[in-house]
Formats: C-alpha cells, sequence, structure tokens
C-alpha cells in the first residue's frame, strides 16, 4: 500500500512525480504530497484526498525543481490529514522522506530522538524515520572516501529499523543526490538516458522510461546527477540488471470507459487469450508451461498440492483445488497466506506450493511463501506483475500475461488466474490418467472461453437492470456448490468491496444450517445454479429460500430448465465444460456488483479503505 515516486533529472519533477503518482493510486488514495528541491529549499505541496487534490494546489503555484518526491497514502500510523501525509521533513529541515511500509519499532525510536532535540508534527511512523536519517546525517562526518553523506545517514538509520519499507530520500545538503532503499515494499528504478525515477511499480514509470532495475530486499539506491549505483545491506556494490518493461504506457489508460474495472471487465476474453498464448501442446491434448523448473518426473512425483493467497487469488485457488482434485485425482490444500504463515501445520514431503497474486507484492503471500521455502519446499508462483517480489524469489511460475490491472477490484486477473488452474489441471491430470481424448475435449473448451466469455458479456444490458432493482439492499447471500462455490466467495467479496453492501457466501446446502435465518424479503440471495449433477439439489436450497420470502436472482446455463417463478431474476450464461464454468459464471457477478456500485454512487475504482497491493500485514 502506498505508492511513492522519486525523480531526478532535466526535467521539472513536478508533473513526472504527479503523473506517476496517479498512476499508483491504486495503492492508497487518502492523501497526497510532493516534495521538490529547488534553489536550497523544499517545496512541498499536501493535500488529503486524491493525487489530483495536490494537482489542483500546484495549479496555482507550481513547484519549480528538477528533483523530487512524492506519495499517495493509504494510511497505517495516524489518521487521514494534512500533517500525517508525505512527504515528511525532518525537524532540522534538512530531510524529506516518503515511504511505503510499516515501520514497527518507531516508537522506540521515538523516545530516542526526543532526548536528541527532534520534534514531530504527525503521528506517523515515517516521521520518525525522517527525523532518524537527519540525527545520522548531522551526527556521522562525510564518508572519508569521498562518498554521500545521505546514503551513509540512510544506511546508519536503516539498521535500527525494524518493518518493512520503501523509501525515497532528498537531503537539502545534497542537492544533486536521491537515495532510495527496499525492505518487503516493491521499489523499481526507471533509467532513462537523461533522468532516473524510483518508484513502487512500474505503471508509474513507463511514461518515462522502459529500462527498469528491480531493487531486491535490503537494497539501497544512491542517485547522484544521472549517474547510480546500487549498494546492498553489507554495503558491498551490486551490479544492476536492467530489464525491459512490455507494458505501455496506453496499457493503463481508461480509453472510452468509465472506470477501470469495467475496462477490465470487457478486457477479459482478450485478457484469456493472452493467458492461453503458446500454452497448448502440438497434440493439442495438454498444457504447456515454460517457468516450471520442474521436470514431469519432479511433478509427477508430487504427492500433494497447496495453494496460498489472499482475496481474490485465494478464490482462484480454491477452483484451482477443486479443478486438480477432479481431473488429476491429486489432493490439493487451500490456505489464507496470511493464516499458513504462522499456522505451523505439519506438511507432507512432496508437497507442491502454488502462491497466487495478481501484484506479486502481497506481504502475506509474500512471506507465505518465503515460510515454505524455508521449510525446504518448492514454490511456484501464478502471478501478474513480472519482476515483482513473488516473482522473481519464486522456484517457477506461471505469468499471467493480462497486462495491468489498475481497478481495486480484481476482474481479468482473476479469471486468467482461474484459466490457468483449469490448464494446470488438465497438465497435472494428463500426466496421470486422463486420457488423450479427454484432455483433447478439454483444451478444445478452454479454448472456446474468451468467445463465451463474449457472449455472458452480451448480458450486461439486462445485468444493469437487475442492478437498479437491487441496489436499494444491504444484506444478500450468495451461494453456489462444487467449483462455483468459491466463485460465489467472489461474487460476495466484490459487492462487498465496492458497493459496500453485507455480502455472504455459502455453499448452497450449507445456508440451512444458520444463515436461512437471515432470510426475508430484504436479504436477496444470488444462487449459481448451472445444469449439472446436483442441479435439482441447488433447486430444493432456492425453494427454501424462496417459501421465506427472500428474493432470489438465479445465475444458470443455457438449456436448465429452472421451475417456473422459482427465480425472481434469471440471468443466462452459455452452457460449458466444467473447468471453463467458474470462468464464465464470474462474469455476471462483477457486472451485477459493478452496476450496483455505479447505482448506489460509489467509487468503484477507489473503494473506500481498500488498496489493490497491501504491502502490509
Ligand atoms: C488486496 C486487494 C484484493 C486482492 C488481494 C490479493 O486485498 O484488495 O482485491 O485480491 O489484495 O492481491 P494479489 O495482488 O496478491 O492478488
Amino acid at each position: 500500500m502506498c505508492g511513492i515516486v522519486g525523480y531526478v533529472g532535466k526535467a521539472k519533477a513536478a508533473p513526472i512525480i504527479i503523473d506517476g503518482l496517479k498512476r499508483l493510486e491504486y495503492r492508497g488514495y487518502d492523501s497526497a504530497g510532493i516534495a521538490v528541491l529547488h534553489q536550497g529549499s523544499f517545496h512541498v505541496a499536501k493535500e488529503v484526498g486524491r493525487v489530483a487534490a495536490v494537482q489542483h494546489t500546484l495549479a496555482s503555484s507550481p513547484l519549480e525543481g528538477t528533483r523530487g518526491i512524492g506519495h499517495t497514502r493509504w494510511a497505517t500510523h495516524g489518521g487521514v490529514t494534512r500533517e500525517n501525509a508525505h512527504p515528511h521533513l525532518s525537524s532540522d529541515g534538512k530531510i524529506a522522506l516518503i515511504h511505503n511500509g510499516v515501520i514497527e519499532n518507531y516508537a522506540a525510536i521515538k523516545k530516542f530522538l526526543l532526548t536528541k532535540g527532534y520534534t514531530f508534527a504527525s503521528e506517523t511512523d515515517t516521521e520518525v524515520l525522517c527525523n532518524l536519517v537527519a540525527y545520522h546525517f548531522e551526527k556521522e562526518p562525510a564518508p572519508a572516501d569521498g562518498g554521500s553523506r545521505l546514503l551513509d545517514a540512510v544506511r546508519k538509520t536503516l539498521l535500527h529499523v525494524q518493518g518493512t519499507y520503501g523509501i525515497c530520500v532528498l537531503g537539502l545538503d545534497c542537492p544533486d543526490e536521491l537515495v532510495a532503499a527496499r525492505q518487503g515494499s516493491p521499489l523499481i528504478l526507471g533509467v532513462g538516458p537523461d533522468e532516473l525515477v524510483v518508484a513502487s511499480d512500474v505503471a508509474a514509470l513507463v511514461s518515462r522510461t522502459q529500462n527498469v532495475v528491480y531493487l531486491k530486499d535490503g537494497e539501497l539506491v544512491a542517485i547522484s546527477g544521472n549517474t547510480f549505483q546500487i549498494t546492498n545491506r553489507d554495503d558491498v556494490g551490486v551490479d544492476p540488471v536492467i530489464d525491459q518493461v512490455t507494458w505501455k504506457v496506453e496499457d493503463s489508460e481508461l480509453g472510452d470507459f468509465e472506470h477501470y474495472m469495467l475496462k477490465e471487465i470487457f478486457e477479459q476474453p482478450v485478457a484469456l487469450e493472452n493467458a492461453m498464448r503458446g500454452r497448448f501442446s502440438a497434440d493439442e491434448s495438454t498444457a504447456n508451461f515454460g517457468g516450471l523448473n520442474l521436470t514431469p518426473n519432479e511433478l509427477r512425483g508430487m504427492g500433494r498440492f497447496m495453494f496460498c493467497a489472499c482475496g481474490t487469488a485465494l478464490h482462484a485457488g480454491m477452483v484451482t483445488e477443486h479443478l486438480i482434485e477432479r481431473f488429476a485425482r491429486v489432493p490439493v490444500e487451500c490456505d489464507h497466506a496470511s493464516e499458513f504463515r504462522y499456522r505451523n501445520s505439519p506438511l507432507f514431503t512432496n508437497t507442491l506450493f502454488f502462491v497466487v497474486s495478481q501484484s506479486g507484492e502481497t506481504i502475506d503471500t509474500l512471506a507465505a511463501m518465503r515460510e515454505a521455502q524455508r521449510k525446504g519446499f518448492k514454490v511456484l508462483a501464478i502471478n501478474n506483475v513480472v519482476g515483482s517480489t513473488i516473482a522473481r524469489e519464486a522456484d517457477g511460475g506461471i505469468y499471467q500475461h493480462v497486462g495491468p490491472e489498475i481497478g481495486v477490484a480484481s476482474t481479468k486477473a482473476f479469471t486468467s488466474q482461474l484459466l490457468i488452474g483449469a490448464m494446470l489441471a488438465l497438465y497435472l491430470g494428463r500426466m496421470r490418467d486422463m486420457s488423450v481424448r479427454d484432455g483433447t475435449e478439454y483444451v478444445a473448451a478452454l479454448k472456446q472461453a474468451p468467445d463465451l466469455v463474449r457472449e455472458a458479456l452480451e448480458q450486461a444490458p439486462q445485468i444493469e437492470e437487475i442492478a437498479q432493482r437491487y441496489a436499494r439492499y444491504e444484506d444478500m447471500l450468495f451461494l453456489g456448490r462444487l467449483e462455483l462455490f468459491p466463485i460465489a466467495l467472489e461474487g460476495a467479496l466484490k459487492l462487498k468491496e465496492i458497493s459496500y453492501i453485507h455480502a455472504e457466501a455459502y455453499p448452497a446446502a450449507e445456508m440451512k444450517h444458520g444463515p436461512i435465518a437471515l432470510i426475508n424479503p430484504e436479504c436477496p440471495s444470488v444462487f449459481l445454479v448451472p445444469q449439472n449433477e446436483i442441479f435439482n439439489k441447488v433447486i430444493s436450497s432456492m425453494q427454501e429460500i424462496k417459501a421465506r420470502g427472500g428474493p432470489i436472482i438465479a445465475i444458470t446455463t443455457a438449456g436448465a430448465e429452472l421451475p417456473e417463478g422459482l427465480a425472481d431474476e434469471v440471468i443466462t450464461i452459455p452452457a460449458c465444460h466444467e473447468a471453463v464454468l467458474p470462468i464464465v459464471a464470474t462474469i455476471p457477478m462483477q457486472l451485477l456488483s459493478y452496476y450496483i456500485a455505479v447505482a448506489r454512487g460509489c467509487d468503484v475504482d477507489k473503494p473506500r479503505n481498500l488498496a489493490k497491493s497491501v504491502t502490509v500485514e
């Protein structure tokens, strides 16, 4: 959470930083600020609210200067106030700093700094960090080797800090320099011909350069003029590896859509095509993945799979669990990454771990991965952001290839995770008992997924009308079974996230063991009721809701015959293979929550209290 940008170059820093921050707003958007170093002083603009509020302030009083830092905040320590917004200045006015992360021992450091005469204007852990840099900067002499005094002060500061950080630091007495460092929060250096940009995500860099260096935990980068030097925590120089970003700036533009979420919902057919491209075998009976870094023999030797993830990505893991167990007949377990890392559960030796993460930066998922690796297990990552921390630290993995996802509520990333999960089930199934014929049928079904999603998207106008009728409710249930139970969970999560309606999901039959007590005419239920072997069982659950006066929205497959009058609303999706059904059934869920949120006047792309990439525990 929180997005940071630092700029050193020849152009005016402020507009570049503001543009970068706007592209990072998905990481937090409760307040924002910028500091520019110009003619021997720091010039700061901060506002509560969106980056646009700072931009508005700058319109009447522009900031000059060609080096600066900026921040968009998701509050951790201290409320949403102007004082708590970053950048923070040290109380002696010599250091300016922005921070993404949490300093856990800030209270002890603050106590120490108070005894040294430093004062605090905010409640943040970041201001403590900033004053500690100032303290070391003042205390220590300039390095004898002529090295950077600012770098030295930052390095010394970080030795005393526990927690996570991505930081950018400017020093009043070092006008040509900027120092950045990371531990547990992402940080990327963009290397342009005449400028260097540091940011939390490539989205903030691609308008300036496509050449980037992904910094690793424990690394510091010292920028001086248009040169930079990277060192690790032991102060040893690191040779930079410059990667090329494939995302283009247009990929993260809104185009004609009103919201990123809607744009990304409609991008799904193409996103699915991209996620499957080149991943079927020549004989079309199985899938292929280039980056698993395991031989087929090693993979076949795995007696169990474990999926760890958070939020929407966990739901993708849960669907994958169902498909792998069904088609590959290997036991699979799914766990909340945040729980797995502390649960210390006994693990079977020949278990292969998967983590699923769109951003590749979710701290709970990253920590679960490191915990599994520490115990000697291999971990593969299903991940969208190339070069993310999870992608780099995993033992292998599968990229989603769906381009940047900006909307906080995950849509195209989720369906592509479902697709990759379905392909994985096929791959593992074909290594075991799945026949060539079944494999060929499965591949043909997966290849239809983009068109089936296109067809499902055609229901948008009907779903928009339904949404108008249901936007007034404050409670909803989502019910599905088997591979559609996680889709019910995802439907409920989406609705909660963006429309603030209380929503819960259960396996449909479980509803009678408690949640049925909630049913009344003010609590609608959304049922996933495809034509399958338990169709009639789900119909019975619907009857039980109907008998108690609960309104019903049914999402069913073409050809299924629902009893007349049972559902108040019926949304029909195309009938399809079991491996594709979760993908297609997700579409009406996404559209329903989107249109309900719009009808309620909610800020769909920036829901309250949420951030897309959660880099704090
Ligand atoms: C946050 C977001 C969720 C997302 C989850 C996992 O909580 O608000 O929408 O599903 O993180 O994100 P990841 O990037 O790891 O998939």
